[in-house]
């Protein structure tokens, strides 16, 4: 039944996919052959998205190419042609949910023997994934990676001509301007402006799924967010794996992150977030800009990982706890009323009790006002992958639900602090729970519901905060 020619056929390598050339970063424009143009009218694409926000804004780009195939979204899985998931690696439950819908959907394909399965982003790029793929799931007929969404239309013609195909290329990395872009939100829009991670943390498998870090031209990241805002958006997100290495790469200009936010400051975009800070590469630049205020919002997520600063050596995260104490004073002094989220991962390999507690103590020096936390999870062809002194699963579940009774007690103060205050709401839309409210985010970042006057989505409205719950606030607008 199933045919396995394949029309390309090319595995990853986790040490191809480690090396560092210091060779040019290709840049090209996004074109597609006149060969398969409408070749998707007529059909239906489900796309199923994991992981962060690059992948997010990943899946946006290839719903743009395949909508300009022709093809049409559907929400129902069974309607599909053609079905893409858009996986992450980052952790060890997040692939095994992937694993699970691929086999549910194998049912699927009972009744509709036409329907072609995908799937791409960071598993892929895994040596272990693929080599899963071919020994258990022979019925997934398109694998790629992270490095060529762009070759989306070649790809599933072939599929859809009855060849399977594997490309995962372990390269450094490239970049495709102008791929179209089908954008989820109507007034929010992710902005990539680099690509990669050259951090190597101990325990990571982004700079194996994503290659060098690589920053895109500032013209073309400031002609994007002009044209957002001219359609309508109000909120960019500009997204990186380590924004704050942004142009670290040009090699004709100094021109580095706090830069691009200085450029942006004076653009007509209402409001600008960016993600993901490493605090070892935030800058007083950076912060200096933040400090610009207007459309630069008050918020910034800058991941610790840990307390204790012989964990952070182990994680290769090339910062102290004091360091980063530093930096955070310096955030609060120049930017008042900040909130500040992190990242934390418990029980990395060899983790004593007294080292955790000194990640505790960190979580309430700070005052996060929302952290997301993680137990460790072993990646292949990572450095952490071969370290010792493994926790037991208990010990393991026990310091995060510790943890995170902390990190909750401190969130909910930092709600606190906004009740009988009036703040600005983009609106969303309908609140989850009440179809009565609207629900947004203020500038803080922070998810309010709100009975309406006059809002409707895409607006920012004043809104009085009546009272602050763990996970949202309660207002009015004014
Ligand atoms: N580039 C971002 C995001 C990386 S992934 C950054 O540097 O912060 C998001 C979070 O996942 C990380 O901050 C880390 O807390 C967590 N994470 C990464 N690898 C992990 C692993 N192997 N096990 C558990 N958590 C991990
Ligand atoms: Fe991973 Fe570290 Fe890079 Fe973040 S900075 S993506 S945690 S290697
Ligand atoms: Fe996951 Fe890849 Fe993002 S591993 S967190 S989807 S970069």
């Amino acid at each position: 039944m199933s045919n396995n020619t394949y029309s390309k056929l090319i595995e990853p390598s986790i040490k191809d996919a480690r090396k560092r050339r210091k060779e040019e970063i290709k840049f090209s424009i996004f074109d597609i052959n006149p060969k398969y143009l409408n070749f998707g009218v007529g059909k239906k694409y489900h796309l199923k998205t994991y992981g962060c926000q690059g992948n997010l804004s990943d899946s946006e780009k290839m719903a743009g190419i395949l909508e300009a195939l022709g093809f049409i979204a559907t929400d129902i899985e069974t309607e599909a042609d053609f079905v893409l998931f858009n996986t992450c690696a980052i952790r060890e439950n997040a692939e095994e949910r992937v694993f699970g819908e691929l086999g549910r959907f194998q049912k699927f394909l009972k009744q509709k023997p036409d329907m072609i399965i995908g799937i791409c982003g960071c598993m892929p790029q895994e040596e272990k994934t693929v080599r899963r793929l071919k020994k258990s799931f022979p019925y997934v007929k398109v694998v790629f990676g992270t490095h060529n969404i762009s070759s989306l239309p070649e790809y599933v013609y072939d599929a859809f001509n009855g060849q399977k195909v594997v490309e995962v290329l372990s390269i450094e990395g490239n970049i495709v301007e102008n791929i179209p872009v089908k954008r989820d939100h109507p007034a929010k829009a992710w902005v990539d402006i680099m690509y990669g991670c050259d951090e190597f943390c101990t325990y990571c498998i982004v700079p194996y799924t994503r290659g060098k870090e690589r920053s895109r031209k500032p013209e073309s990241i400031i002609e994007e967010v002009e044209a957002l805002a001219k359609a309508g958006y109000v909120e960019v997100t500009l997204l990186g794996q380590n924004v704050n290495a942004y142009g670290k790469d040009f090699t004709d200009r100094e021109y580095g992150f706090a830069n691009l936010l200085e450029d942006l400051n004076k653009t007509n975009i209402k409001r600008i977030r960016y993600t993901t800070s490493h605090p070892r590469d935030l800058d007083l630049a950076t912060i200096k800009a933040m400090a610009l205020g207007g459309n630069i919002m008050p918020n910034l997520h800058l991941p610790v990982q840990s307390g204790n600063n012989e964990v952070l050596k182990r994680m290769n995260r090339k910062y102290t706890k004091e360091e980063y104490m530093e930096k955070i004073n310096l955030l609060k002094e120049y930017v008042p009323g900040i909130s500040i989220t992190t990242d934390i991962i418990v029980a990395f390999p060899g983790e004593t009790e007294e080292q955790f507690q000194d990640t505790v103590e960190l979580v309430k020096e700070v005052e996060f006002e929302g952290a997301f936390t993680f137990i460790y999870s072993p990646r292949e062809g990572t450095p952490a992958a071969n370290y010792e002194n493994l926790l037991t699963e208990e010990q393991k579940h026990d310091r995060l639900n510790r943890l995170n009774d902390v990190v909750n007690a401190h969130s909910l103060k930092g709600q606190m602090r906004f009740e009988n205050q009036v703040v600005e709401v983009l609106v969303e839309g309908p609140s989850k729970n009440n179809p009565e409210l609207l629900c947004g985010y203020s500038e803080h970042n922070k998810l309010v519901n709100f009975t309406p006057k006059n809002a409707k989505v895409g607006d920012l409205v004043k809104v009085k905060i009546i009272k602050a719950y763990s996970w949202h606030l309660l207002g009015e607008e004014l």
